[in-house]
């Protein structure tokens, strides 16, 4: 066993090398509900913000920019981003004449997660328009530590570069200087500027003390600064004589004793430009503008190659879509990347909350006092968001999806936010849907909503993330001339030919650690096994259905599942909140879920055979077999010549429960069924039919002949989901399309004619709009409800450049 050998070797090489590539993410934009916020990996340390408004009348001022929001700004994209080097962001602001523009740029070095620069630049979107910018960057401490303004204070603003000082725990020492660009210009005409002429032109800067847990509330508190500023000099004139806007909202020029929250304001008159330094002192560079200059337009060119690798533009697309295409593909990966973030805090959790459908007869009383939500212990979790403006927080279901893109670019990144995530998995096996946590990720989420209960589920989509590693592990090794046999571990021919070639150069950075050093990948794997493992034994033990009690046969009498936590109209928990299903009842059986299950039992079994777990690997496999075989037994349904749900009729019988959509085709959308199941035709004519899923832009979540298709919510009612497509798409090129079979013609027609449809739309809407949206209207394609939607519509990318 040559594996075994290799892991004899000393790990440190490998183990050092990952330490370092871990420094290189403890920096992040990892404020994604924040147009432009960085902050470390830490869960008390360094935040800091940016603010804008204009001043070219009173009102913009009661609209400063802050938190990203629906409907504010015309557009806002990450174009190019690297969690590890940086990247560069644009800001459309059409009410206030100016696009933004955001670089970071990210310095390794030192023992504390390296320094950082940030420019920050405007120009207006009209140029024969006035475009009046006031700026204001702030910067605040949490936790033990302290934090300094050392430039002189001077009651009219300061002249020249403002800098600040600081340490904290794993910060340690370190300096933050805010900087001009060379070319700045200021109001210096309009009402009054001779009573202000000593303060135009300057930064104004505040200092305040701030309670801790905070500081994400800073922007209430540097206004109410600004405000109070204004108050006390508007009184020396008469309305509507004011003075120029510019000269009058300023900050107040003062610092508090015992300050942990700073900011500077900076005020222009049409283009601008200011940089930002993090210098960590163990990291001994000194960054200056030439840094920044000489940084982004190296950064972009490694980018676009690391882009080029990770996801190629496909052959059968015409050149001449290449430019925006790609342009697409880099703002959407850049978004899903960017809008990562880095939540700490405690939850709300309610351990007695049961529906009656959903009650344990044989359980012991509850006492009152343990009923209703309780405050959690502190977490901390890095993960994706679906949207930075309406669902900045973690969800579940959708970061399985996330972590497939993801690991397209950045593999171990990928891994470090599943690590994460699976840390969160409890001592039964539970993780909470949405990760709800702290103050700031609370305030964004309707009451209703914050509390978890932990006996409800989510499409376990993490299985997901764990099978695409070990498949780009496979493939990547096999590209780098390492058979299998050396490796002794059973890896299928298949994936094989999946093999990638990437220049050296980017292979081997520190993006794909985990997939260059077998040693890495299986210390990883093993590291995830226990609580992965419990995850999936708490999903069998509290998920499961009856199958005897109401007279049904199957082949397997325990492979039989139903999802805990539904209400008359919503089945939230398996993520297709208002698909139509039968009646409540405890007897109910979900095909969705039985289909998960039979997914995440294979993905058990690969991580198994991985790690050399072959009893388990063994054990698995049955029940996979056991699953495959009740997903017949139990939800087939000859007479529809579809995959049903199963509910309890009046007679305590058992019948199907059949709704055209999503949920019939999941036995297939996992590649449950056999090339060749008798079955497979069946799936394939409702996919493919205009009158129930087919449509110009993708597949429809609900038959357009189903009676309730976009009634009610119209959630999962018709519309189309980008994520539900990629499966589709998935299963027919890897299985259906790619094996032999009666159906194989017919799975590559439709999945060429699918894949176009999904990405041609997408990119139009993107086009059109100037965001990617969570869902597709059915009948015109249209983008619809919340935007940007960056979490998994942007897998669009990976559907053109054919990575599943
Ligand atoms: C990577 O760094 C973060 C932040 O310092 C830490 O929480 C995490 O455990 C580290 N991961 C590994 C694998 O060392």
């Amino acid at each position: 066993m040559q594996l075994r050998l290799l892991l004899l070797i000393p790990l440190l090489p490998a183990a050092l090398a990952q330490t370092a590539s871990n420094e290189t993410l403890l920096w992040g934009a990892y404020r994604p509900n924040l147009y432009f916020g960085l902050r470390p990996r830490i869960p008390q340390s360094l935040m800091t913000g940016l603010m804008w408004f204009g001043t070219q009348d009173y009102q913009s001022f009661s609209k400063t920019r802050h938190t990203c929001e629906q409907n504010e700004l015309d557009s806002y994209t990450w174009t190019e981003f690297d969690a590890r080097e940086g990247g560069v962001q644009v800001l459309k602001d059409g009410l206030n004449n100016v696009k933004i523009t955001t670089e970071l740029l990210k310095v390794a070095g030192g023992e504390n997660g390296g320094s950082w620069a940030a420019r920050i630049k405007g120009e207006p979107l009209r140029p024969d328009a006035p475009s009046r910018i006031s700026t204001i960057f702030y910067l605040g401490l949490e936790g033990i530590g302290g934090l300094e303004m050392e430039t002189d204070e001077d009651d009219n603003g300061i002249d020249g570069p403002v800098k600040f000082s600081g340490n904290s725990a794993q910060l340690d020492d370190f300096t933050v200087r805010v900087v001009d660009g060379p070319d700045n210009e200021h109001v210096t005409s309009g009402p009054f500027y001779d009573d202000f002429k000593d303060r135009v032109g300057k930064t104004h800067f505040v200092g305040r003390p701030m309670a801790p847990g905070t500081i994400w509330q800073a922007k209430e508190t540097i206004l109410k600064t600004i405000v109070d500023f204004f108050q006390s000099k508007a009184t020396t004139y008469q309305a509507p004589n004011y003075p120029d806007p510019s000269f009058l909202i300023t900050l107040p020029d003062d610092v508090y004793s015992n300050s942990n929250l700073y900011a500077v304001q900076k005020t222009f008159d049409g283009p601008f430009q200011f940089d930002v330094f993090f210098e960590s002192a163990s990291a001994k560079q000194k960054l200056s503008s030439a840094t920044l200059d000489q940084g982004i337009p190296a950064l972009l060119e490694v980018y676009n190659k690391r882009f080029e690798a990770a996801l190629p533009y496909p052959a059968d697309y015409p050149a001449e879509k290449r430019q925006s295409l790609e342009a697409f593909s880099k703002a959407v990966t850049s978004n899903l990347i960017g809008g990562i973030g880095y939540f700490y805090g405690t939850s709300l959790v309610d351990r007695k909350f049961s529906y009656e459908w959903d009650e344990d007869e044989d359980a012991p009383p509850v006492d009152e006092s343990e009923k209703g939500a309780k405050l959690t212990e502190p977490k901390a979790l890095l993960t994706a968001t679906p949207s930075r403006s309406f669902f900045p927080r973690g969800f579940y279901w959708d970061e399985g999806f996330h972590l497939l893109h993801i690991g397209q670019y950045d593999n171990d990144l990928s891994l470090e936010i599943l690590r994460d995530w699976i840390g969160l998995i409890d001592e039964n096996g539970w993780v909470g849907r949405e990760q709800i946590l702290g103050e700031e990720a609370r305030s964004k989420v309707p009451q209703e909503f914050q509390t978890q209960v932990p006996n409800y589920a989510n499409p376990p989509t993490l299985a997901m993330a764990v099978t695409a590693f070990i498949e780009r592990f496979k493939a990547h090794q096999a590209a780098a001339g390492i058979s299998e046999q050396d490796l002794g571990m059973g890896m299928g021919a298949a994936q094989a030919a999946l093999g990638i070639e990437l220049p050296k150069d980017v292979i081997d950075s520190a993006h794909n650690q985990h997939l260059n050093s077998p040693e890495l990948a299986f210390s990883f794997l093993k590291s995830i096994y226990v609580p992965l493992k419990r995850h999936y034994d708490w999903f069998r033990r509290t998920q499961r259905g009856q199958i005897k009690q109401y007279g049904r046969t199957a082949r397997s009498r325990t492979e039989a599942y139903r999802w805990r936590g539904r209400s008359e109209q919503h089945v939230l928990t398996s993520g297709m909140d208002d698909y139509p299903r039968g009646p409540p009842h405890a007897g109910e059986l979900h095909l969705d879920l039985i289909s998960w299950m039979g997914f995440f039992t294979r993905t058990m079994k690969d991580i198994a055979t991985f790690i050399d777990e072959k009893d388990d690997a063994a054990a698995f496999s049955e029940i996979e077999k056991a699953i495959i075989g009740n997903i017949e037994d139990l939800h087939w349904n000859e007479e529809e010549k579809m995959y049903c749900d199963a509910d309890i009729n009046e007679d305590e019988e058992s019948y199907h429960v059949c709704n055209k959509g999503y949920l019939s085709l999941f036995p297939f959308l996992h590649s449950l069924l056999p090339a060749d199941s008798p079955h497979l035709g069946a799936i394939l004519d409702l996919m493919r039919d205009p009158e129930h899923l087919w449509s110009p832009y993708g597949l429809r979540s609900l038959s357009a002949s189903h009676p309730e298709f976009g009634k009610g919510e119209n959630y999962w009612k018709g519309p189309i989901w980008i994520q539900m497509n990629y499966l589709a798409l998935s299963a027919l090129h890897k299985t259906y399309a790619a094996q032999e079979g009666p159906y194989q013609a017919k799975a590559k027609e439709i999945y060429k004619e699918l894949r176009q449809n999904v990405v041609n739309n997408v990119v139009k809407e993107y086009e059109r709009t100037g965001y990617t949206w969570e869902q597709y209207d059915p009948l015109t394609g249209e983008g619809k409800r919340s935007h940007p939607f960056t979490g998994w519509t942007s897998m669009t990318a990976l559907i053109l450049a054919e990575k599943y």
